[in-house]
This record gives C-alpha cells, structure tokens and sequence, in this order.
C-alpha cells in the first residue's frame, strides 16, 4: 500500500497532515507515505504544478491522497502554469475518468445544512461527475473579433465512447445502491448533451433493473433544493458535476464534509475533498479535515481493498460528530487538530 502524499495549497497541507494521522493510527502492515509537492507549492519550488517527479510518483503509487490547489498569487500566470492545471493533469494523465462525489448528511449535521432540516435528512446520493472530457479539455483560448473584440472561447465536446463509459459507472454505482440513476443534462440547448442522453439511453439496456431518468441541470439544481431525497445516483458531465456536487454539499451540512473518488477503469484513484486550497483561512487552524479523513476511508475501500478500516474510518467520523466534533464551518470553534483528535479518540 504506497500512498502518494499530494498535499498542495492553501488548507491542503493541513487537512492532509490530520487525514494522515487517521491512516497511520489504523496501523495497517504494509501502508508506506510518500510526499511530494503539487499546485501553487510545486510552482512556487520548480517552476511547475505538477513537476515530472510528482507525475511520476503519482503513477507508481497504489493510491493518491490529494489536498487541495489553488493560490492567489499564481492567479495571473499562464494558464498552463497555475496551480489548478495540476490536478487536471493528474486526472488526464491518469485516465482518472470517473468521480463519484457521494453526500451523505450525518444525522448530527441536519442543523448544518442550508436546508430545513427534514429537508436535508433525506439526502443519501452519489453524484458521478466524468472528469476527463467536456468543456474542461476542450480547444480554448483567446481571439479577437473583426470588430477588434476581444473573445475567449471553450469548446465543450463528448463522445459517445466517454459518454459511455462514464454511463456505465452511473449504472453499476446504483446497482450497488438504491438502483436509480437520473442523468443530468442540457439536452434542450446543447449538441453535446443531446448525445449525452442519446448514450445514456442506449447503455441502459445493459442494465435493466436500474430506472433511470433524465433532468436538464437547471431543473437539477433546483430539485437539489428542493427535494434531495428523490436522488439516489446522478451521472454528469464534468462541468455541470463540478457546480452540483458543490451545491450538494452545502445541503449536506458543509463543503468542508464531502469527500471524493477519481478513478481510473482498473480501480486506481486519487483521493481528494471536494473543496478547494481556501486562501482566506489557509494556516489559522479553521478547516475541517473529515472530508479529507472521509477521502482516505474511500481511498481503503476503492483502490486498497481494505473495506473495514474503511468503515472504522467512517463510523469514527460519526462517533466524533455524534460526541460534539464541530469546527467552524458546522458552527462549532474547534481547530484543525482538534477535529483529527476527536476522530483518533474514537478511532
Ligand atoms: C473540483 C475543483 C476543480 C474542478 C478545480 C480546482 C480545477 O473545483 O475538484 O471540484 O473544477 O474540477
Ligand atoms: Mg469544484
């Protein structure tokens, strides 16, 4: 079990500081750390985000525990230069294709969420967001127009062997769940969506026990609100995965709460919250590490085959948010630290 430490910006070194402790408490035979520096760090030591010997290492390592990227100061590089271009990378590299995003409220946390309370105890979903195409890694850049405009431009584009494949994971996720899967969509606008649900719908007959459904991701957004407890699995495009697991959060009581799987077809995957480096409270000891800690317990269970120290991991989160654990953004004013502890204590 060779683990690659990729702490990276902003909050990133401190969650992944309490992430780890939680790892090595289960003291697992076998489980060696390796660290390297990525994002806003790794520019800041060596001229790049994700420096060849950080690619490398994330190759050769069993799993990636990932932090977070994202620096202020980098703001005005290059695009290829700034902080966020590593962990694109990382997933283009890696052909990490599939993201499963799944929110969960904690009982404990219902008075957390934006939500009323009996609203947001009903949400038990996984978002899976494809990662490795769209709008994100489409042609971009810069033109001018004949008036002398200036214009940027993103060409979002799937096909049908991406949309598939990802279609697949949605299928199985609900299989192994509550087997109902809505695909989210922009099929009313966008050529790409249309294609979109054209696939989802041919793959379906391989799996005819799940009921699926389609939403527009407008509507989506809305019944996010409205009604979470409908969704059981959603599966999108990356783009539109990336605003809705956000919004998911805050329903499930806090960003600082949601943990993610980015995995490869062979079941290699990096590990990360689905937060970002958080500039504002970076060094004061304020973020919430159980996402992260949430991140290692899936990173045992998907890609390291070890399910019970998983749910050790999870069911100490519980016990540690059961017993009081809150730091401020579950309105509490326990620290970083504070947070790994309780969670040691109930490991
Ligand atoms: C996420 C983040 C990233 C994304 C950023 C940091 C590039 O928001 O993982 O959700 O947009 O995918
Ligand atoms: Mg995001």
């Amino acid at each position: 079990m060779h683990i690659a430490l990729l702490p990276g910006d902003g909050i990133g070194p401190e969650v992944i500081a309490e992430a780890r402790r939680v790892l090595e408490a289960l003291a697992l035979p076998g489980m060696v750390f390796e660290e390297a520096p990525v994002g806003g760090a790794a520019y800041k030591a060596s001229g790049h985000p994700l420096p060849q010997a950080t690619l490398d290492l994330a190759k050769r390592a069993d799993a990636i525990l990932f932090g977070a990227v994202g620096d202020p100061d980098c703001d005005a590089l290059e695009r290829h230069l700034r902080p966020e271009q590593a962990i694109l990378g990382l997933r283009k590299e890696l052909a990490l294709f599939a993201n499963l995003r799944p929110a969960k409220l904690f009982p404990e946390l219902a008075d957390a969420s934006a939500l009323r309370p009996e609203v947001a105890s009903q949400i038990d979903m996984v978002i899976v967001r494809e990662l490795n195409g769209d709008v994100y890694f489409g042609e971009k850049g810069m033109r001018t127009t004949a008036e002398g405009k200036r214009e940027g431009y993103d060409i979002m584009s799937y096909n049908e062997d991406e949309v598939c494949r990802i279609a697949r994971v949605g299928f199985e996720t609900a299989m192994a769940r509550g087997r109902k899967l809505c695909s989210v969509d922009k099929a009313n606008v966008l050529e790409t969506s249309q294609l979109w649900r054209d696939v989802v719908i041919e793959t379906a007959k391989e799996f005819p026990e799940v009921e699926l459904s389609h939403m527009y991701v407008d509507n989506a957004a809305m019944q996010l609100v409205r009604n979470p407890g409908q969704f059981d699995v959603i599966v999108t495009g990356n783009l539109f995965g990336d605003i809705l697991s956000d919004q998911a959060s805050m329903c499930a009581g806090s960003i600082g709460m949601l943990p993610s799987a980015s995995l490869d077809s062979n079941q290699k995957g990096l590990y990360e919250p689905i937060h970002g480096s958080a500039p504002d409270i970076a060094g004061q000891g304020k973020a919430n590490p159980l996402a992260t800690i949430l991140s290692a317990a899936m990173m045992l269970r998907y890609s390291l085959g070890q399910s019970e120290a998983a749910d050790r991991i999870e069911t100490a989160v519980a016990r540690a948010l059961a017993g009081g654990a809150r730091s401020p953004d579950l309105g509490g004013t326990m620290n970083t630290r504070e947070m790994g502890d309780a969670v040691l204590a109930a490991l």
